[in-house]
């Protein structure tokens, strides 16, 4: 609504808007979203096909340029991301001196933010082709980075990258490989892997994203903005909710719960617990990627040979949300992070790593969402503007006069 500032007139005619629910901060040619048919395009083209044809780093071209790369543009950009997928020594270094319980989303923030001082010859904003090298930069090293932040956790030793295996090749075996041990992708996982990450790469002005567009309109280096956009996505509000969902299942498992009484706690409310997985505040059907990941999990399992019963929880409380009225009058359906966490659990991520993986796929919207900012005629430094509701003018007091 509008309002007026009450005590300082100054403030003048103000929206008043809390969490932006209406207020549109910028236009975008990145991500189309109709929540209420729940679909999910970027740059145009459905998130089914992308996910169902496409490669990370191809989305990524895509999200950044514009356009779907071409053969040559394709190898061109796989090439140069693939090559820098090193770590400076002395940033290994740094990794090294974290405390073991770090939280890995902590740290990958610290190690993005840091490299502005590694990476001096790319921080001009307004130079494209520096602009070019910063996002280069992050889309090699960030997946590597993550392995690291999770290898720093489990006391094992840091492998050297190796740049013959593909961007997701290499992360996984950054993450799970030995050092006297070859490692093989398995395709099924490193496949599902890829698609995971197509599906979290642009969703438009989400909390990480509009922190990255914040601060990049102050005219900050790429990677700075970046960071700001990981410490983002760390609050559990945003990219914690697929950790949710597990403690959720594992909660009903533990107990021995029937998934109909759990679902009666969900409705009455009882200390507040909500089905976690559950809603969007923009999708009021069927999350799109949602969908897709359910397929994922299926294939990923049977590839696995695992036999999780938390993939059979999640689908009996999906099967009686779909047919229950407090369900379907609140359009509340699976949202993406339903059945993540169940996939990247079989793969072997622990929990702390699920927000890593998120931060890895949303990377290529963030960088495409930044570029957007810097090009376009209309960005202001973002500065929203406040009611003030304290104290009006008042005289110092002394502090033999305090009470
Ligand atoms: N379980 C039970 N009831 C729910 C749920 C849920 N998961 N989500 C919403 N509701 C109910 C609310 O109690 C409310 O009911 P009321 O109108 O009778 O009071 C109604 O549905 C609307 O809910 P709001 O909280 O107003 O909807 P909002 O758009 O603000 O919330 C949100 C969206 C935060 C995602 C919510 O659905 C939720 O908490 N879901 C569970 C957490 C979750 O999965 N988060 C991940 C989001 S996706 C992502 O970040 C990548």
């Amino acid at each position: 609504g509008i309002a007026i500032g009450p005590l300082r007139k100054e403030t003048g005619a103000v929206t008043f808007d809390p969490g932006f629910m209406n207020t549109a901060n910028t236009t975008s040619a990145i991500t189309y979203i109709d929540g209420d048919e729940g679909v999910l395009r970027y740059r145009g083209y459905p998130i089914e096909q992308l996910a169902e044809k496409s490669t990370f780093l191809e989305v990524a071209y895509l999200l950044i340029n514009g356009e779907l790369p071409t053969q040559g543009q394709l190898e061109n950009w796989t090439t140069q991301v693939e090559h820098r997928s090193m770590l400076d020594e002395r940033f290994k270094r740094m990794f090294e001196a974290y405390p073991r319980d770090a939280h890995p989303m902590a740290v990958l923030q610290a190690g993005v933010s840091a490299l502005s001082t590694f990476y001096q010859d790319s921080l001009d904003p307004f130079d494209e082709e520096q602009v070019r090298l910063s996002s280069v930069r992050l889309l090699a090293k960030v997946p590597t980075m993550a392995a690291y932040a999770h290898r720093i956790a489990q006391g094992h030793a840091l492998l050297y990258p190796d740049n013959r295996l593909s961007l997701i090749e290499n992360f996984l075996r950054l993450t799970f490989g030995f050092p006297v041990q070859e490692y093989v992708a398995d395709p099924v996982i490193a496949r599902a892997m890829e698609q995971l990450l197509i599906l979290h790469a642009d969703h438009e002005q989400n909390c990480s994203t509009s922190a990255v567009r914040l601060v990049g309109s102050a005219q900050a280096n790429l990677f700075t903005s970046i960071s700001a956009g990981i410490g983002a996505l760390s609050g559990p509000a945003h990219g914690g909710a697929n950790a949710a969902v597990m403690e959720m299942l594992d909660t009903i498992s533990a107990e021995g719960m029937d998934p109909k009484v759990f679902m009666e706690k969900v409705k009455k409310r009882e200390d507040g617990i909500r089905l976690m997985g559950f809603g969007h505040r923009v999708y009021k059907n069927y999350d799109p990627r949602a969908k897709f990941v359910k397929t994922i999990a299926d294939d990923v399992l049977e590839r696995l040979g695992v036999q999780d019963e938390r993939l059979e929880l999640a689908m009996k409380l999906e099967e009686i949300a779909l047919k229950d009225d407090y369900f379907i009058e609140r359009k509340l359906y699976p949202n993406v992070d339903f059945y993540t966490g169940i996939i990247y659990k079989a793969i072997g991520f622990p929990t702390e790593m699920f927000t890593v993986l998120f931060a890895i796929g949303r990377l290529p919207g963030w960088i495409a969402q930044w570029q957007e900012m810097v090009h376009d005629p209309d960005t202001k430094i973002g500065r929203p503007r406040q009611i003030y509701t304290g104290e009006p003018r008042r005289e110092y007091v002394d502090m033999a006069a305090r009470t």
